[in-house]
């Protein structure tokens, strides 16, 4: 009874400090359980052009991975999905986003509308998460752009021009046309005159 009992009393420190290592193990693994990056936080867009909101998460075992769109108009959420199954997505964004398995989403022809903070969550089993938020400006095509207007004005210039010529020659057909016409027809009513004479 007496040496169990000293070798209990000897060994409570390292059976309690294997206990608190083992704690910290698992606590180190949960808050180290999902990390996630962001390579472009902001994006500027044009309308119409095919958007992708690239990330990328690491994490030890499935996540799932969220997708949430925030404008002026509220939030609602777009697409969640765990990798290597069927993305579940919403009626907003039905055939307007693919999903990546590494995270990203791809919009597809973006609007104005389409403006605002994307955040995505990444959540794994244990219950630890990670999110991040990419800010999306999609603007109109910039008619202001100058060298855009010089090209259009250049090239109704150039219409214009070519339509001016060929109303010109046109003109110069028509002209001829009519002229020679009138020409006939004064010959021919001089013949007509003429047999006129020779039938009376
Ligand atoms: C996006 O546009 C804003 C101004 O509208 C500018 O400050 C920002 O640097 C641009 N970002 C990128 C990634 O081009
Ligand atoms: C995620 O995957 C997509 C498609 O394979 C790729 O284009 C994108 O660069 C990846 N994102 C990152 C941050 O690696
Ligand atoms: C997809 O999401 C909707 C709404 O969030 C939910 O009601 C539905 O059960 C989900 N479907 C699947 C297959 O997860």
């Amino acid at each position: 009874m007496r040496p169990l009992r000293s070798w209990r009393r000897r060994n409570r420190h390292i059976i309690l400090g294997l206990f608190a290592l083992c704690l910290a193990v698992a606590r180190c693994l949960q808050s180290q359980g999902v990390s996630l990056t962001i390579p472009q936080p902001n994006i500027n867009a044009t309308v119409a052009q095919d958007i992708l909101l690239s990330v990328e998460y690491s994490c030890h075992g499935i996540p799932t991975i969220e997708w949430k769109y925030t404008s002026y108009w509220g939030m609602q959420k777009i697409v969640e999905w765990q990798p290597g199954t069927q993305a579940n997505v919403s009626q907003s964004h039905k055939d307007r986003v693919c999903t990546y398995d590494n995270g990203s989403i791809q919009l597809f022809r973006v609007g104005v509308r389409d403006t605002g903070y994307y955040t995505v969550t990444v959540t794994e089993g244990l219950g630890s998460s990670q999110f991040g938020i990419i800010v999306l400006h999609v603007s109109e095509i910039l008619y202001e752009d100058l060298h855009f207007v010089a090209v259009v004005l250049a090239f109704l210039g150039a219409v214009a021009t070519v339509l001016i010529s060929l109303m010109w020659v046109c003109n110069k057909c028509s002209y001829k046309f009519q002229r020679k016409r009138r020409h006939k027809l004064k010959e021919s009513t001089t013949e007509e005159i003429e047999l006129q004479n020779i039938d009376c």
